[in-house]
């Protein structure tokens, strides 16, 4: 049976996860006005398709009063099962991921049929594929890069939340595709988050997946090395930006944007990055947003020699950058909308539960909805981590600020279940 949670067991769910097992606490309707003789009673087939009939959106359930078969089943087995100890969170040729958990796409009211992991997967291929190809000295078609980015995009709207979380979902190689893939992905969620058009939101994921191309010509010993990097070394880093350039200008029909955004993502509005050492007249909206962008997901990427800082972190360094390193309307802008609890980050409840932010809507940006990992009173990690919903909820838990997953040694990734 799943822990004793008190008030917090009962959780909000979309009819369409019901399942017989289930203990409906609440239908939200007055006892007159359903068919049921009880108000709280145990679900089974035939009461689900009553519900269902009801037209109801959500009704409350209780995860201590419910059978363990029908709490396992609704959250699925990728994350009621304990943490592992790999480290691989993503395995590129093994589709392990695909449809494992409904807490994902599916359980949070997503589209199932956007599939966010595969999305993500397929695009990592495919920039993989576009990098080894470059160095290879083979063309770039942006037919296919735009198919990826239409895919990205239409994830984006059914599911931005778990499209950001699974930018922290990576193996620890491939550092660059997976990075590019997420730059073109947060380039996008930007994008749209200040209201571009879609022709323009394509364009930026484009600019995105392709800014590090250059690096394609920088050996992976010195893209991965730990330590610090001679100044040799980091003169050969610092060249990509014009070698992904001058590579993109030798392409056919490549957008002068996407050849802008891999040339100057570097450049700081100080005028203290390179290659020119440009200053904020200079530059672009696009380039400025590509620069925050790119930060942010190196400083959260978990590295072959760091896990990386949690996204809270992330925006901390950006908004320490306004008007130095980033334009300073724009980083605000980004903070929005990555929002106040970014997906992924570890957070403290006033009943002193350590939850993962899952989602985080716009109009009740500061009661995100949790997972529930770990009971600091009883000073231990919970084996069935459940969904708290803060901004469903009736009770008086409110997030009371971050955590340090480390601290913990919880790694919120896991818990993503996408
Ligand atoms: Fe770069
Ligand atoms: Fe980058």
């Amino acid at each position: 049976m799943v822990a004793n949670r008190g008030e917090s067991s009962r959780i909000q769910i979309d009819v369409c996860y019901l399942r017989p097992g289930l203990y409906v606490t609440d239908l939200g309707v007055h006892w007159a006005k359903h068919p049921f003789l009880k108000n709280q009673f145990e679900l089974d087939a035939q009461s689900i398709l009553k519900i269902r009939g009801m037209e109801l959106k959500k009704v409350e359930i209780d995860l201590d009063r419910s059978s363990p078969d029908a709490v396992r089943d609704l959250y699925g087995p990728a994350w009621v099962a304990e943490e592992d100890d790999s480290d691989n969170a993503e395995s590129e040729s093994e589709p392990a991921h695909e449809d494992t958990s409904l807490t994902g796409a599916k359980g949070l009211g997503g589209s199932a049929k956007a599939r966010p992991g595969k999305v993500t997967r397929e695009a990592r291929r495919f920039v993989r594929g576009m990098l080894e190809g470059a160095r290879a000295g083979k063309s770039i078609d942006m037919k296919d890069v735009n198919s990826v980015t239409e895919e990205i995009y239409s994830s984006l709207c059914t599911n931005k939340n778990a499209m950001l979380a699974l930018g922290r979902v990576r193996s620890l190689d491939g550092y660059t595709y997976q990075h590019s893939v997420n730059v073109g992905v947060l380039m996008m969620a930007f994008g749209r988050y200040l209201e571009m058009d879609h022709k323009q939101v394509q364009l930026l994921g484009a600019a995105g997946l392709l800014h590090d191309i250059g690096k394609a010509f920088v050996p992976e010993h010195i893209l991965l090395k730990p330590d610090r990097l001679s100044n040799e070394e980091y003169k050969t880093i610092k060249a990509h930006p014009s070698k992904g350039a001058q590579l993109l200008r030798g392409q056919q029909g490549i957008h002068p944007l996407i050849v802008e955004v891999a040339e100057k993502h570097h450049e700081r509005v100080d005028g203290t990055g390179y290659p020119f050492r440009l200053e904020e007249k200079q530059l672009r909206r696009e380039v400025m947003m590509a620069a925050i962008v790119d930060v942010y997901d190196a400083v959260t990427a978990v590295r072959a020699y760091h896990r990386g800082k949690p996204p809270a972190g992330g925006l901390k360094v950006i908004i320490d950058g306004k008007g130095t390193h980033f334009n300073a309307e724009l980083a605000y802008d980004f903070v929005r909308c990555i929002g106040v609890y970014p997906v992924g980050s570890l957070v403290r409840t006033n009943a002193d539960q350590l939850g993962i932010v899952l989602e985080c809507t716009a109009h009740e940006p500061s009661r995100p909805m949790l997972r529930v990992v770990y009971d600091i009173k009883r000073d231990k990690k919970l084996t069935s981590p459940y969904i708290l919903d803060l901004g469903e909820s009736a009770s008086k838990l409110q997030v009371v600020g971050y955590e340090d997953p480390e601290k913990w040694s919880i790694k919120p990734e896991k818990y993503l279940g996408y």
